[in-house]
């Protein structure tokens, strides 16, 4: 089985930090989102993979290239015109073996074995409340899909496409990407990988859902602070410092730098990181970043940034009431 996993988009909801370092490669609970995404595919035993890059595409590739050996294509979308259309530029890197589709922004934690021993086409499904920002898939009565919906408006199911997708005949996505591009098919102005499955569905492809309860976005900062929470639940180890107090779960990074400060709970200091005077809870510190004198909560802090907070000096008489939340 071949990963396809697209990357190239621009990552216009985490500016600032998508300004200087492309998303899959903003840190979540001690590495890169991408880090995470290989990790989990080398587990189950996937060692090919297709990553189409596009924005900042080179810092990527050097990510990859530095920390994994296994068998990587890059292939280039030169712009963002939607996810059926980055499928369809890495048409070159697959033939008759199945595919996994698996969007570069989105942590999984999902057993795959199910996937394997698929003779059909699968598609990853979560139920959600409200299904209009998701593409979704509509069910018959014996269990496969009868058709996929993207962005629907009205009320169609609330089985949303997560972005797993098992792909059994990748020659006929192929086929059925070829035909979206050449009679222009778009969606919300996208060529979208929904209206390929649908052609493939028109022209016979069978397709079943499998349950994905495992899936954290990592696409805007409150998500990515939901999945770095997450995965430092489950990752986290004991760690405990000279001149801090440690509150669990959280992640340090060996050569972070912490001084007379407060760490955790949910909280991630990467690589050369220095917090100092600080209590810093729910947050990411990236690679480089500098806090000092700072009450942080929620926050994001990017590669190399700088924060200097300060000591509040008061002179409160009795019975006064000073709150600063
Ligand atoms: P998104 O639309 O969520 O990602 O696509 P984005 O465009 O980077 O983010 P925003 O909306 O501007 O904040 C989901 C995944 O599909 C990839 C993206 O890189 C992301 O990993 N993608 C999307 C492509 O590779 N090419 C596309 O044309 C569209």
């Amino acid at each position: 089985m071949r990963a396809i996993i697209p990357v190239a988009g621009v990552g216009t909801r985490l500016r600032p930090h998508t300004y200087t370092l492309p998303k899959v490669l903003l840190n979540v609970g001690g590495k890169p989102i991408l880090g995470h995404i290989l990790d989990a595919l080398i587990a189950q035993g996937i060692e090919k993979a297709t990553i189409v890059t596009g924005y900042m595409r080179k810092l990527v590739e050097e990510y990859v290239r530095s920390h994994y050996k296994i068998e990587v294509s890059f292939t280039k979308q030169d712009e963002s015109l939607g996810l059926g259309h980055a499928i369809w530029v890495a048409r070159k890197t697959f033939d008759s073996e199945p595919l996994l589709i698996i969007l570069g922004d989105t942590i999984f934690d999902v057993d795959l074995s199910v996937l394997k021993k698929s003779s059909i086409s699968t598609i990853g499904v979560k139920e959600v409340e409200d299904p209009r920002r998701f593409g979704v898939v509509v069910m018959n009565k014996k269990g496969r899909i009868e058709k996929f919906v993207e962005k629907p408006q009205d009320h169609v199911s609330n089985l949303a496409i997560v972005g797993l997708y098992y792909i059994s005949h990748p020659e006929l996505l192929r086929g059925c990407l070829e035909e979206l591009l050449k009679k222009n098919i778009k969606t919300q102005g996208e060529y979208q990988l929904t209206d390929a499955l649908q052609l493939m569905k028109d022209k016979g492809e069978e397709f079943s859902t499998f349950p994905v309860e495992g899936w954290f976005d990592c696409g805007k900062p409150e998500t990515l602070l939901n999945t770095n929470r997450y995965l430092l639940d489950k990752y986290s180890s004991n760690i405990s410092l000279k001149e801090a107090v440690v509150v669990p779960p959280v992640y340090i990074a060996k050569n972070a730098i912490i001084e007379r400060s407060v760490i955790g709970p949910y909280a991630t200091v990467a690589d050369g990181a220095t917090v100092i005077d600080s209590v810093v809870r729910d947050s990411i510190i990236s690679d480089g970043a500098t806090v000092t004198s700072s009450l942080l909560e929620s926050s994001i802090i990017g590669n190399n940034a700088y924060v200097r907070g300060n000591f509040n000096r008061l002179n409160v008489g009795n019975s006064s009431e000073i709150n600063y939340g």
